[in-house]
């Protein structure tokens, strides 16, 4: 693990020293170069671009490409930490003065390159005998001539941000059979105490008791047995309350409507992306000191085809009373993120937010970068599209389009569990409105971006764990009306 410190100046045993260069304004000063020889040997000071000047004896530069000065922000920071570790991982000790190469404010800045950092660095080797992909970088330095006190805070609160950020893209990446429901409320379990989380498990014989019958159902076809866990974060004098719920099917066969042999179904062992998100954020709150009570839901189960699977026709009788004839045994996510939001609702939280990789739609609609965004209240949105910008986890607001109830409809109980051919976000949505109560809510469809394919900025090759920042800053900074 590499220490990452904050220092008034660059420390002697640094080999390398990353400065962060905007395509205009003056040069570092000492390196020998002007912006014309670095022009010419390639470097143009674009964003993510890096470039490593060497040097006999002391320690060599590493340029960061931060754009135009005048539009840096903590994002462009977040992503000048990740080309940093890309740049370093072989170097023993690296110091950067970024903190003082920007105008962006110190507390943030800080965060914001460690998450990049931490994040570019993070490989899931836990199943790996050769271990090599992980950084040698015992020391990374934050260099800063003023306000060293924010700078700390900053970097602290990063560590926590990206300590649950490669939390969740670990569970995520872990196979189906390494983790199965009862293993993620275990280590949900495990956790929660020293997080200062209340944590209640519900086994099978339970959630029936409980009547959360989409749970019982997508669980009937597996040999796994269900589990949900409710955790709860109860501040002294909190200021709102907030409810989260994840979908954690932890591996998505379809059931009974197969998913076709195709091996990018190996990326359904992600399904429970969304609960991992929620997770991940519940056990960062005690670190952050978060002032917001919460309460999250993690909603977890196979979906698997057997002889005692959910078959099509059959009705499920859902926790809020709701009848749902099945169509699709692979609309799988919406059946448990019912009985999540329906026991959310009667708590009476300020408002819920639903965590899913919902819909292949989505997917077609936004693309692998930008998460599709439903409500049925635009206040609450605006809060969660601020902290989507706070955090470079891009969301785009869909329409909850009332009319497409319809596609619903039902000819033998109170609605089916898909919607018609085109508009299946929206149609899943508001599946799900149906059982919020009329509670403030935003649902996060993060199928496009739950995995990338190639190292990019914050995210690399694998699980994302997207979502896992966007949700931490919410619940910190989250306002009731
Ligand atoms: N988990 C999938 C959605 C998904 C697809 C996530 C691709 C990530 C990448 C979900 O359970 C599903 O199967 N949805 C179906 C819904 C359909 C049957 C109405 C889909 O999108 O095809
Ligand atoms: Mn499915
Ligand atoms: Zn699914």
């Amino acid at each position: 693990m590499t220490e990452i410190k904050v220092l008034a100046s660059v420390p002697t045993d640094a080999k390398v020293v990353a400065m962060g260069v905007s395509t205009t304004g003056p040069m570092p000063r000492g390196l020998g170069m002007t912006r014309k020889d670095l022009s010419a040997h390639g470097f143009d000071a674009k964003s993510g671009q890096t470039f490593f000047v060497p040097r006999a004896g002391g320690h060599g530069t590493l340029l960061v490409g931060l754009g135009e000065s005048k539009s840096v922000t903590a994002n462009s920071l977040r992503n000048a930490g990740a080309a940093i570790a890309r740049a370093t991982t072989k170097v023993e000790s690296v110091a950067t003065t970024l903190l003082n190469d920007t105008r962006v404010e110190k507390r943030a800045a800080a965060q914001a390159i460690v998450e990049g950092y931490r994040l570019a660095l993070h490989r899931y080797v836990d199943l790996k005998k050769d271990k090599s992909a992980v950084a040698n970088t015992s020391r990374f330095v934050l260099v800063t001539s003023t306000n060293a006190a924010s700078a700390k805070t900053g970097v602290t609160r990063g560590q926590a941000t990206a300590n649950a950020t490669c939390f969740a893209r670990d569970l995520a990446n872990t196979p189906p059979a390494h983790l199965t429901a009862r293993m993620i409320s275990d280590l949900a379990v495990a956790q929660a105490a020293d997080a200062g989380l209340k944590a209640e498990v519900f086994n099978k014989d339970q959630l029936k008791q409980m009547g959360c019958g989409g749970m019982i159902g997508v669980n009937k076809g597996s040999v796994e047995p269900p589990r949900m866990v409710r955790l709860t974060w109860k501040p002294k004098g909190a200021t709102g309350h907030v409810a989260l719920v994840g979908k954690g099917v932890m591996y998505d066969s379809g059931g009974i409507s197969l998913k076709p042999s195709d091996p990018s179904h190996a990326v359904m062992k992600m399904d429970m992306s969304g609960a991992a998100a929620v997770l991940a954020t519940m056990l960062s709150l005690k670190a952050l000191n978060v002032k917001t009570a919460v309460t999250g839901y993690l909603m977890c189960t196979d979906n698997m085809p057997s002889g005692s699977a959910l078959k099509l026709g059959d009705v499920l009788t859902m926790r809020n009373g709701k009848t749902v004839e099945i169509h699709n045994t692979d609309a799988e996510g919406r059946l448990i993120l019912a009985d999540g939001l329906s026991l959310a609702a009667e708590q009476k939280p300020h408002a819920i937010v639903d965590i899913a990789t919902l819909t292949g739609a989505c997917l077609v609609a936004l693309g692998e970068k930008v998460a599709g965004a439903l409500t049925n209240n635009d206040e609450l949105f605006t809060q969660i599209k601020k902290s989507s910008e706070r955090v470079d986890e891009p969301v785009w607001q869909l329409p909850l389009v009332k009319d497409y109830r319809r596609l619903l409809d039902s000819n033998v109980a109170d609605m089916r569990n898909i919607g018609g051919p085109s508009g299946g976000t929206i149609t899943a949505a508001l599946f799900l409105s149906e059982f919020v109560n009329d509670i403030p809510w935003v649902h996060l469809d993060i199928a496009g971006p739950m995995k990338v394919d190639g190292d990019e900025g914050w995210m690399n090759r694998g699980a994302t764990a997207f979502g896992t920042r966007l949700l931490i800053d919410f619940v910190t900074n989250f306002k009731r009306r």
